[in-house]
């Protein structure tokens, strides 16, 4: 290959399913960064013994020496300490902080011109300190979590309308948690609005369990999910390496757009080869608008007590 991806984190759970996803897409190289050095060469060599399998000539490697990510084009990073039951994904704030800190600058010293994937929760928070730290252009800092709230999404309208998941298109807004904003007005099924084909009891019903989608796997799995969040990290790797301008949900760093500043929220945006093209503003209704201020606020109390 001759693109090279980075997944810092990658001998966990959300990484490992981000580096698998990227070789069987046949996306780049991928090179498995976490501090826990021999299971990272572990798994970097388990996922290349997959590859005959798959079809695919993705070269993998893993340790804990950065060295070996010199040059990436795209940097994952999923480091960083996932909740267990009961716990929000803001109690891991401070922690994941420190990781943010360390990973950034190693990451900054070896690849300069990447384009980085911020996955580590709460996950609006973690994005902005990554920005801050790197002093990158609000283009190349990205953060996932959008794409896959709407994967959640896509999946439950799906099954309430018996439908094919290709059929439907899912719209959320604002930050990963509690406050997070699904818009079922922009959610379709081949084009019809969800508020055409199911009443508003089941269409809140659905909403509600978008907002708690990953609590729900976390009390059933007793640590939070991964396979959604990597191929849905895996999604926008493939977004800019193929440089598609793929209208997708990412947590972006906002200047003005939808009345936010300074600060980073999901919102639309245009996905390609030099990361963020455009942010795509829709018009809201009075309370959709009302929703994401609320959201907009919750990250940014984060924000302010690690002064990102
Ligand atoms: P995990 O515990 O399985 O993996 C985390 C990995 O990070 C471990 O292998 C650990 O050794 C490594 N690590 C810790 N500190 C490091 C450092 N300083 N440098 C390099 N590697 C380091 O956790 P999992 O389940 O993979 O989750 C990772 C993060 O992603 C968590 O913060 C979790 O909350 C978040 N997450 C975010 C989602 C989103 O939608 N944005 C969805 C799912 C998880
Ligand atoms: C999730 O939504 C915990 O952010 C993680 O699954």
């Amino acid at each position: 290959m001759n693109r090279k991806v980075t997944v810092v984190g990658g001998a966990g759970n959300v990484g490992a399913t981000v580096a698998r996803s990227i070789a069987n897409r046949e996306l780049a190289d991928v090179v498995i960064i976490d501090i826990a050095d021999s299971k990272a060469a572990g798994v970097a060599l388990d996922i290349l013994q997959a590859c005959p399998v798959e079809g695919s000539d993705t070269r993998l490697v893993g340790g804990s020496d950065y060295a070996l990510s010199a040059g990436s084009d795209v940097v994952v990073i999923t480091s960083g300490v996932p909740r267990k039951p009961g716990m929000s994904r803001d109690d891991l704030l401070q922690v994941n902080y420190k990781i943010m800190q360390d990973v950034t600058a190693n990451v900054m010293k070896h690849s300069p011109d990447a384009i980085l994937i911020v996955v580590a929760n709460p996950l609006d928070a973690m994005a902005q300190a990554v920005f801050r730290l790197s002093g990158l252009p609000r283009e190349r800092v990205l953060g996932m979590a959008g794409v896959l709230d709407s994967a959640r999404m896509r999946t439950f309208i799906a099954a309430e309308l018996k439908v094919s998941v290709e059929n439907v298109h899912a719209f959320v807004l604002g930050g990963h948690g509690d406050t997070m904003v699904p818009l079922p007005r922009y959610s379709t099924v081949s084009g019809i609005p969800i508020t055409e084909l199911l009443s508003a009891e089941r269409i809140a019903a659905i909403c509600e369990r978008t907002a708690n989608g990953g609590a729900e796997i976390t009390k059933l799995v007793g640590t939070s999910a991964w396979y959604a969040p990597g191929q849905s990290s895996a999604q926008m790797v493939e977004a800019i390496l193929k440089d598609k301008q793929q209208i997708l949900p990412c947590s972006v760093y906002l200047q003005g757009e939808y009345g936010v500043s300074d600060q980073f929220l999901g919102v639309p945006i245009k996905l390609g080869a030099k990361g963020m093209a455009q942010v795509i503003e829709v018009t809201l209704l009075d309370e959709e608008r009302t929703a994401l201020m609320k959201s907009a606020a919750a990250v940014k109390e984060l924000t302010t007590i690690i002064g990102v």
